[in-house]
């Protein structure tokens, strides 16, 4: 069979349909509709196959395009690296992950390694292996459980939905993986205590409850979204870093921070943690580190851990046996590079936080009109609007119509999100997050179609 021509507008169609498994997605309506097939990106903007524009409030559906799309600054980088070399494994360097790494250490204090893979998925498991291999040599395995919080999510591999605290994620996948318990989640709106009152310390308390039956001297590490984005953007309380940071030194127990959506920049600093007065042990990161350019991840930390695995070179085993073979790809650090100077020379952290500011302004006047806003939330360009039934009782708005938000806003050309089939009865939060590249105009045309939007389905 000759191969599809780019032109052939429908026969790519018809082959998508016939021959293509969509992520997240249940195929029956493709039976009578046809499925999406995406094109073209300039700025905030992307086509699809039919030529139907789109405003992306989301970048890239997940979170991802941090830099805006059509950037061809990257493309040549990666371009003349990818002629030059394209791959080598791991086990040796490359150029422009040497770079890469000074360049993401510099803007990361307190942490010195970086270990190259290819997701978030990824990058968080070389945690739990880390996390593994320090209980087996320090703690006669002892000291090997991960701490996962409610309503997070760390990925898509059973080892990660293992960590998952979004029950409708990891439906149907087990059995999981032992070792990992779970924590309570930090949503003050849905408080789980009698009362509210001092929220963030309530939820410190209930955790070290769980340290203390589970024996610290079992747990290894507590793996935290700074601020958790598919359980429904949720920013932490007050007193709730200092907290659980506190839980961490008087337990031994090392930090891991998941900055694979809020880092590089989304929430208006270069990484989520750095918002809070926190040092972590680990730090991963994936999406915007090449804004969807390439594929990369990394998982960073410190010397004290780097160490541990160098004291015995005698050993044979005694180092960290792992590769990813992707991770091995000098795409993923070439377009990093190129997408961290963007950031920088375009003042793009410093745009987040105006536009954040902004949006998140525009947000809370949509809450003045639509009383299906039950809360706004968020922190720079990662931004939340939880819809309820009813503000007294916080009923959640069904996932059902809360789709009829986003449906109405994709017809009419504006991409937003939602939290999906994650946490039990409560998919209701409408999900932002525009490239940091965007305008006031932009802001505004994403605000006037959710306002129609909640109009429509609402009244
Ligand atoms: C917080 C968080 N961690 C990890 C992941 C997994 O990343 P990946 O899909 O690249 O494996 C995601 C993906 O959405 C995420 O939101």
């Amino acid at each position: 069979m000759d191969a599809i021509q780019t032109n052939d507008t429908d026969a790519i169609i018809e082959a998508d349909r016939n021959n293509v498994w969509h992520h997240l997605t249940q195929h029956k309506p493709y039976e009578t509709v046809d499925p999406r097939v995406m094109v073209e990106g300039k700025g905030m903007r992307v086509w699809d196959a039919r030529g139907k524009e789109f405003l992306d409030a989301v970048s890239g559906g997940v979170w991802t395009v941090n830099v805006g799309y059509g950037r061809e600054r990257i493309a040549d980088a990666v371009r003349d690296q990818l002629v030059k070399l394209n791959y080598f494994a791991g086990s040796a360097g490359s150029i422009p992950s040497s770079i890469f790494s000074q360049m993401l250490l510099d803007k990361m204090p307190g942490l010195d390694r970086v270990y190259f893979a290819n997701s978030g998925s990824e990058a968080n498991e070389k945690v739990f292996k880390i996390v593994r291999q320090i209980a087996q040599k320090k703690y006669n395995g002892k000291k090997y459980k991960i701490l996962y919080r409610d309503r997070d999510y760390h990925g898509t591999t059973i080892a990660t939905l293992s960590a998952g605290g979004q029950d409708e994620r990891s439906a149907h996948y087990g059995p999981f993986v032992d070792g990992f318990v779970r924590i309570p989640h930090c949503l003050e709106y849905r408080n789980q205590f009698e009362s509210a009152e001092n929220y963030g310390a309530q939820v410190v308390a209930a955790t070290e409850e769980i340290i203390l039956r589970e024996g610290p001297e079992t747990i290894g590490a507590m793996c935290l979204e700074p601020i958790t984005a598919g359980g429904g953007v949720i920013t932490p309380p007050e007193g709730y870093w200092e907290g659980m940071s506190a839980l961490c030194r008087k337990y031994d127990i090392l930090m891991h921070i998941d900055e694979v959506v809020c880092g590089v920049g989304r929430t208006g600093k270069w990484f989520g943690y750095q918002h809070y007065d926190i040092q972590p042990d680990f730090v991963t990161m994936a999406k915007g580190v090449a804004s969807g350019y390439a594929a990369i991840s990394c998982m960073v930390t410190t010397n004290a851990v780097f160490d541990m695995f160098k004291s015995d070179a005698s050993d044979p085993l005694n180092y960290f046996r792992d590769i990813s073979t992707f991770g091995g790809c000098t795409s993923g650090p070439v377009a990093a590079i190129e997408n961290m100077k963007i950031i920088e020379e375009e003042g793009l952290i410093e745009n987040c936080i105006e536009m954040g500011d902004y949006c998140m302004s525009r947000l809370e006047e949509l809450k003045e009109k639509h009383d299906v806003i039950g809360d706004v939330r968020g922190k720079g360009l990662f931004l939340g609007a939880e819809l309820v039934k009813n503000r007294e009782t916080r009923e959640p708005m069904p996932e059902g119509e809360v789709a009829k938000v986003t449906a109405h806003c994709m017809a009419n050309g504006v991409i937003i999100g939602m939290t999906n089939r994650s946490v039990p009865g409560f998919n209701n939060t409408l999900c932002l997050s525009p490239a940091l590249i965007c305008t006031k105009q932009d802001i505004d045309d994403i605000i006037t179609a959710i306002d129609n939007a909640l109009t429509a389905v609402f009244g």
